[in-house]
């Protein structure tokens, strides 16, 4: 039997404002390399979203102004509770056009200039960048790495430093890019405790959260305990999960009722969490309908992971990849080739031609390290990682 998604197929994305091209010359300073970092997939959607898109487009050709239809959150409510048991009513959750977006909202609605602001390096490098573009102080509680070449959570570290320097908001990059780490509950819980003794509130970003690999589990953070669900703001989007990041669609959900009345509040009289038509087709369409093609596509991602596990073991050991718990991007430890870090950039931008993302920008922990988006069909990825291993041989 044919497969039903072709997650093989090469669709060539240049001349499409795609990103992932687009901005090769400037953020690289050449443009002539094999794009594997900015994170989205180079995968056909589920055919469900584009029909449901195409539906709206040629039956209906008004495009005024749009509000989510109950039959949108509903599908936005049955897909965490059914998927990550993640339960919440209709009040409790908004629109957002985008976690960074979203993310940006919250410090500026939350905290105040000067305020400090925890995230956990190495880690998507966005926090980094709103928070202290917003004036905020940002504190790092760096990930520990463990014997078996995995990260945990320094939760000593964590309660040091909401002791000593008292921040208002700490990120949660639940799962954690760019290792893909899905931080299990107990964890959680103690992260949660620690911001309701310290009066800290915590800001989850579950965009990877349905992307879960090798039986891994998604455990959102509001569910872990009665103060975690006190604390948390929980952010989370098809975006990832469908490869739909170019339309903007997230959601907000906050259990607490003073906090969610305040920023909701703010959000509407603002039109800050105003969707857009095609964001709320979209979504609806793969809550509803894209599970089978999420779980396709689940599995060829693993397999593109165990494809570089191999290959960098038989041909690059100096490279190693650290296997993700969620998601399609692969952390990859350079240490052992025994280079610096602007050494290993030039070997993967001038002699690999791999536009990758440098550890470093995550974190200076990042150094040596470099992030690979495998969410490619497979030929690119062994194109790809000859291209590395040829590379790394002179
Ligand atoms: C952890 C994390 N949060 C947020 C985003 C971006 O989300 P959005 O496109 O909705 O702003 C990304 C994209 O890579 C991400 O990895």
């Amino acid at each position: 039997m044919a497969a039903q998604f072709d997650f093989d197929r090469v669709i060539d994305r240049r001349g499409t404002s795609t990103y992932k091209y687009g901005a090769l010359e400037q953020a690289f300073g050449r443009s002539d390399l094999l794009p594997l970092w900015v994170a989205d997939m180079d995968f056909a959607v589920s055919p469900a979203i584009v029909e449901a898109m195409q539906s709206r487009v040629a039956d209906h050709p008004i495009f005024g102004y749009t509000m989510p239809s109950e039959a949108y959150w509903q599908s936005v409510i049955d897909w965490q509770r059914e998927r990550n048991g993640f339960a919440f009513t209709r009040d409790e959750v908004c629109f957002i056009g985008g976690i960074v977006t979203g993310f940006a909202l919250v410090v500026q609605h939350f905290t105040r200039p000067g305020d400090k602001v925890v995230i956990q390096q190495p880690v998507y490098h966005p926090f980094h960048n709103v928070a202290s573009a917003a004036g905020r102080q940002v504190l790092n509680n760096a990930l520990v790495e463990t014997p078996d070449g995995f990260y945990r959570m320094d939760l000593e570290g964590l309660e040091r430093i909401f002791a000593t320097e008292r921040p208002q908001l700490m990120v949660v990059c639940n799962p954690h890019n760019p290792i893909g780490i899905a931080w299990e509950a107990h964890t959680l819980r103690q992260v949660a405790h620690l911001a309701c003794k310290y009066g800290v509130t915590l800001f989850s970003d579950e965009i990877h959260g349905d992307l879960m690999l090798f039986g891994h589990r998604h455990t959102p953070l509001a569910t872990v305990s009665s103060e975690a669900a006190a604390v948390t703001i929980t952010m989370g989007a098809p975006s990832k999960t469908f490869n739909i990041a170019g339309l903007k669609s997230s959601w907000c959900v906050i259990k607490n009722p003073k906090l969610r009345e305040s920023f909701f509040g703010w959000l509407e009289s603002n039109e800050l969490c105003a969707p857009t038509i095609l964001a709320l087709t979209a979504t609806e369409a793969a809550y509803r309908h894209g599970a089978p093609w999420l779980e396709a596509c689940l599995r060829y991602i693993e397999g593109n992971i165990g494809l570089v596990e191999r290959y960098c073991r038989d041909h690059i050991p100096g490279v190693r990849p650290v296997r993700p718990q969620a998601s399609f991007l692969v952390w990859l430890d350079c240490r052992a080739l025994g280079v610096s870090h602007d050494q290993l950039v030039d070997v993967l931008v001038n002699r690999a031609h791999l536009a990758l993302n440098e550890g470093a920008m995550f974190g200076a922990a990042g150094a040596c390290h470099a992030r690979l988006n495998v969410g490619t069909p497979r030929v690119i990825l062994e194109q790809a990682l000859l291209q590395l291993a040829q590379a790394v041989a002179t």
